[in-house]
């Protein structure tokens, strides 16, 4: 009598062991053995055992076998994350994106495009982790430390542009990459002397220093130029002041150094699309598409014809690189920043926030297809420095208790950003500085209603407006805000965790959990297989003698204790603030990003 096979269950109703074995039949669909024994019977049996002794010795061998090759495919991404041969890495940081701003933008473009709930965006789809973003300063990072974070894998201050928290330089994996043979590049919808992209290829104790950053971006450093390609905004930082569109304080021209170190530069739209998508390309390549920052896509996309999107930024730099690259044994390492999610967080403007998001949403889009097309292997992560403004999507605008609701309509109405409203409100008061009370309030009143598609101002909004022009930016984001019970707990920077997103979470599989943001350095480094520790070597050896006339070091002043981006390796501690009024807050966010 064979064992039953299901021998544990309840056999309340089954009283014997033929019944359990017929269950098992029915269960199996195995016949049962029902028969006496006889001669026949027997040598059958005699065959049966050396079958089951011979098919017990095969399943044992293949039992082995199958945890071998198991155990291989395990160990390969956490243990050795390095792939071989010719790869690409393409990191993508979406600045100030915390998970908030993509259910936000998620019921955002399902509201405006009619969309079923279970629409995601392409981003959602990608989903592998979360990153802890503390710097060595503050539980609360800037985007200096942030990027210190990806480019060096190690934490320093915030307002730090990779250097420690002694004030040393630190190799960056774009450095690095540069050195192993790689062509590299970075493509940011910010001034490209920010600190995100500057993380990568300068070294400046203070994030403020953006006429050094620019220098050094373009080759003015101990390593001479590592960068093939920037495309972004900041021109006015590579301009000798006195020039038109100027915003540097020394009369150096940035464009002629670069130029001389063998950029070729542009500064129009019209010359980025003569780069045919980026097959018409000359290395190295500096183009600087606006004088700051470009604009907000909420009023970019009326813009068109004058500053190039992300999307096409990043298109035309992929499609360079990869070409440039094909006859190489390397690949290329592209850092790709949607730089402004972060700005919309600070402004707190979510109508802006949305359309950021998306245009970042596109450009994953097209980095995935870019992947999916190119004959090199890749991989894309993504992921934010931090969040930004403490994003809440709900919001109680009255002391009784709140209905649970948010309404993305009045984010769709809006046409503007509150940005934009503010720069034409200070241009019309600029222009008309003896306008009268009616004609600035009729001034207020349409842009309220052609720029936010608001029309239930309140007159007390109205006559802020009025009042106070210098909080403007404020007051027009605070109107679209509470109209879509959208809540914002900080103009500032939060200490949330932000996620990690990848095209191939085998590749990335170092980044799938929850990780300190050093680890997505040591990811890019260890995926490309540069060597980082000897351009730090490097920079500390060359860079010794590069002592400036006036004393100060090539990576420029060291911030003063008590300044804003200080330099104290110590946490920040409590010092009873809340009862602190800073007077001379101003208008706009002139903070430290
Ligand atoms: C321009 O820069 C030079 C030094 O490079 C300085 O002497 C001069 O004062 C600056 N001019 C202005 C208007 O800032
Ligand atoms: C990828 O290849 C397909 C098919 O050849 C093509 O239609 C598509 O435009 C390509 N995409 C990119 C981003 O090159
Ligand atoms: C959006 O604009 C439309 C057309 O002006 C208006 O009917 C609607 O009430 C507005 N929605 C919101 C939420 O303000
Ligand atoms: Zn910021």
């Amino acid at each position: 009598m064979p064992e039953p096979l299901l021998s544990n269950r309840p056999s309340s109703e089954l009283s014997n062991d033929r019944d359990i074995a017929e269950e098992d039949a029915l269960l199996t669909g195995q016949p049962t053995d029902k028969s006496a024994p006889t001669a026949r019977s027997r040598s059958w049996r005699v065959w049966r055992e050396i079958g089951l002794f011979v098919w017990a010795v095969l399943a044992t061998a293949l039992v082995v076998i199958l945890a071998v090759v198991y155990q291989k495919s395990v160990d390969k991404p956490s243990g050795s994350p390095r792939p071989s041969g010719k790869r690409n890495l393409i990191f993508m940081v979406s600045d100030g994106m915390g998970p908030t701003s993509l259910s936000l933008t998620r019921s955002y473009k399902q509201f405006e495009n009619g969309l079923p709930f279970s629409e995601q965006l392409v981003i959602d789809q990608h989903l592998i982790g979360q990153s802890r973003t503390r710097s060595s300063s503050s539980l609360i990072t800037d985007s200096a430390a942030g990027a210190t974070a990806f480019s060096c894998g190690m934490k320093s201050y915030n307002g730090a542009i990779s250097v420690t928290p002694d004030h040393e330089p630190c190799g960056t994996v774009l450095e690095a990459a540069k050195k192993a043979g790689y062509m590299t590049g970075l493509v940011v919808t910010t001034r490209i002397t920010d600190a995100t992209p500057a993380c990568f290829a300068a070294h400046v104790n203070n994030r403020l220093e953006e006429d050094l950053i620019a220098q050094q971006m373009v080759g003015e450093y101990p390593l001479g130029r590592v960068v093939d390609l920037m495309f972004g905004g900041g021109r006015c930082h590579f301009l000798a002041n006195g020039t038109d569109g100027s915003c540097r304080a020394d009369d150096r021209d940035i464009v002629a150094v670069a130029k001389k170190n063998g950029f070729n530069y542009l500064d129009s739209r019209k010359s980025f699309d003569d780069l045919k998508g980026g097959k018409n390309i000359k290395f190295p390549i500096l183009g600087l598409f606006a004088e700051t920052d470009i604009p907000y896509e909420i009023d970019r996309r009326n813009e068109n014809d004058i500053y190039p999107s992300l999307h096409e930024m990043a298109e035309a730099a992929m499609i360079a690189l990869s070409e440039a690259t094909k006859a190489s044994e390397k690949g290329f390492f592209l850092m790709i920043e949607g730089s402004r999610i972060d700005h919309a967080g600070h402004h707190n403007d979510p109508a802006a926030q949305v359309h950021e998001v998306l245009a970042y949403d596109k450009a994953i889009d097209s980095v995935l297809n870019f992947l999916e097309n190119d004959s090199t292997q890749g991989v894309m992560v993504s992921t934010s420095d931090h969040e930004t403004g403490g994003l809440a999507t709900a919001r109680q605008l009255h002391a009784t208790y709140p209905e649970y609701v948010w309404y993305p309509g009045p984010l769709a109405n809006a046409s503007h950003s509150a940005e934009r409203l503010d720069l034409e409100y200070q241009k019309f008061m600029f222009s008309a500085p003896d306008a009268s009370p009616d004609k600035i309030t009729d001034f207020v009143k349409s842009s309220i209603s052609e720029g936010l598609g608001i029309e239930d101002m309140s007159s007390d909004e109205v006559t802020n407006l009025v009042k106070d022009p210098s909080t403007a930016l404020y007051q027009y984001a605070d109107m679209i805000s509470r109209r879509s019970q959208s809540g914002w707990s900080t103009h500032g920077h939060s200490a949330a965790d932000v996620n990690i997103y990848s095209s191939d979470p085998k590749a990335a599989m170092p980044l799938v959990g929850n990780h300190e943001n050093t680890e997505v350095g040591d990811f890019l480094r260890e995926y490309l297989g540069v060597d980082v520790d000897a351009v730090t070597k490097e920079l500390k050896e060359k860079g010794v003698k590069l002592m400036g006339a006036d004393g100060v070091g090539w990576m420029g002043p060291v911030p003063e204790a008590g300044q804003r981006l200080d330099g104290q390796t110590h946490l920040a501690s409590y010092g009873g603030d809340y009862r602190k009024r800073h007077l001379n807050h101003g208008r706009g966010c002139d903070c430290g990003h």
